[in-house]
């Protein structure tokens, strides 16, 4: 088993535009210090850690920064567990230079973090703040200082509250793109990967249609259908505003939870359709992103509920970008069968299993095809992990260790898939594990946590635990186990 692995990594490399690289010398001495167990990912590959801006920083009301819809909405009453927010969250604000220090332990090369605009535009729009940009720009050089490379985020759905109906508004799209224009403007100096926007579904319609995240309505379907036109139109525009305003070569993607179609059994009828479950399940964002169009099938199925489309909204959709970040969690599986669709989502047992979060399936597949599926339809030049990792109920011992062998489980398997798609060809330059330490999980508030660090929230005392030793040696020998 362990050298039909590694044979296959050579024999499916040969042949390729990667067969360079798996012949080369470099390849040869990374293989002669390894033990023959080792999953070794090609030399380069970019592990880190992601984090977003109100899950960990807090200091919301500092140096100028004004509120987003999810300090409204968190502090809400009933809105989130046990009414908590993001206040104080990690505290990153003022304790940055030892959030760092907690990468540079890793060994991590790249870290995935967000920016505030409500620090950078307190107001959405209008007139910039100096010190909340600063605030970047600190933890930009301090990254930088300790050899990490900073990729930025420039919306992880903290919407200015004061941009008047937030994504409903078309004026927000517009908003957005001149607010990534700025930031990238000022920041591509030191900072060469940008991603638009996170996660599509997690502010259009969980925040607007569910109402589970901020703002928190429950609108109907031919309003929602807008508000998701908004999100990709806004993403478009951004592309447009950093390749205008930022260094030439800077290189610019998007973050997306696209939903992972997983074929029941890996024969071809159903690979095909999970390659069209892929297509349609995501046509409202990846789809429209990567294609500039909605399918018929979304436009059909939604009907006089489709979004109100302007000239031009679709190409500007559909700007190309240097890569895709995916951010990976949990698979739904899918086969082939006679409906005009061609595809059945299976429903999911009882007893599938799952993590501490109620969402949180298991299924680490679901990173490989994750890969493969966008690979194969769209065949972007470049694709990063930009976010994978689980919640766990961890337990500090009394000796303060906190051994979280169930993540470590799930990291170990889940790296395991990735190293399939690595070895198959596929273009996956980087991961980024969610997340560097506990946060703030949104409307789950604390009770969640998905860190490599504990985090005590009463004292902002971070210990790593067992995942972060196992992290660290997966960097360090640049292999699963
Ligand atoms: C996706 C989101 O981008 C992130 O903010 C969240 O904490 C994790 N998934 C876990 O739910």
């Amino acid at each position: 088993m362990k050298n039909l692995t590694r044979r296959r990594f050579g024999k499916t490399l040969a042949g390729t535009a990667a067969a360079a690289f798996a012949s080369s010398s470099l390849m040869r001495a990374a293989f002669a210090q390894l033990p023959a167990a080792s999953l070794l990912f090609p030399p380069n590959f970019l592990w880190g850690c992601a984090t977003a801006a109100y899950q960990i920083e807090g200091a919301v009301s500092e140096d100028g920064r004004k509120p987003s819809v999810w300090d409204t909405f968190s502090h809400t009453p009933g809105k989130t567990f046990h009414g908590e927010t993001g206040d104080v969250a990690d505290d990153s604000y003022h304790l940055y230079k030892e959030d760092v220090q907690l990468l540079k332990n890793l060994g991590v090369k790249v870290y995935r973090l967000s920016i505030s605009w409500s620090r950078v535009f307190p107001d959405g729009t209008g007139q910039p703040n100096d010190k909340g940009l600063a605030y970047y720009q600190r933890v930009v050089d301090e990254l930088l200082a300790n050899g990490i490379t900073p990729y930025i985020t420039l919306f992880h759905w903290d919407l200015p509250q004061a941009l008047p109906g937030g994504w409903q508004s078309r004026d927000t799209a517009k908003a957005f793109g001149d607010y990534a224009g700025y930031v990238s403007g000022k920041l591509s100096d030191r900072v060469s990967h940008f991603f638009t926007t996170n996660e599509f579904v997690c502010f259009t319609d969980i925040g607007y249609k569910e109402g589970r995240f901020a703002p928190g309505l429950k609108l109907p379907d031919a309003q929602v259908n807008q508000i998701r036109h908004h999100a990709v139109l806004a993403h478009g525009l951004a592309v447009q505003a950093i390749r205008a305003n930022a260094k030439a070569g800077t290189q610019i993607g998007l973050a997306e939870n696209a939903t992972v179609y997983v074929p029941v059994v890996e024969s071809r009828e159903h690979i095909e359709a999970a390659r069209r479950a892929t297509r349609e399940g995501n046509a409202p964002f990846l789809t429209a992103v990567l294609e500039g169009k909605y399918t018929d099938g979304y436009l059909q199925r939604e009907g006089a509920n489709a979004p109100k489309v302007e000239a031009g909204d679709m190409k500007i959709i559909g700007s190309p970008l240097d890569f895709v970040g995916l951010n990976v969690y949990t698979p739904e599986y899918v086969r082939a069968d006679s409906s005009a669709a061609g595809y059945a989502v299976e429903k999911r047992q009882s007893s599938f299993p799952r993590m501490a979060s109620s969402w949180l399936y298991i299924g680490p597949e679901v990173i490989y095809w994750a890969v493969r599926n966008v690979s194969d339809i769209w065949k972007p030049g470049a694709l990063y992990i930009t976010e994978n990792g689980c919640s766990a109920d961890d337990v500090v011992a009394a000796d303060g260790r906190v051994e979280d062998t169930d993540r470590v489980m799930y990291l170990r398997n889940h790296l395991t898939h990735l190293h399939r798609a690595a070895s198959e060809g596929y273009p996956i330059k980087g991961y980024f594990l969610w997340s560097l330490m506990d946060n703030y999980e949104w409307a789950d508030g604390y009770s969640k946590r998905f860190g490599l660090h504990y985090v005590d929230f009463k004292t902002q005392k971070r210990t790593p635990k067992l995942s972060a030793e196992w992290y660290r040696e997966v960097i360090a020998r640049n292999a699963v186990e």
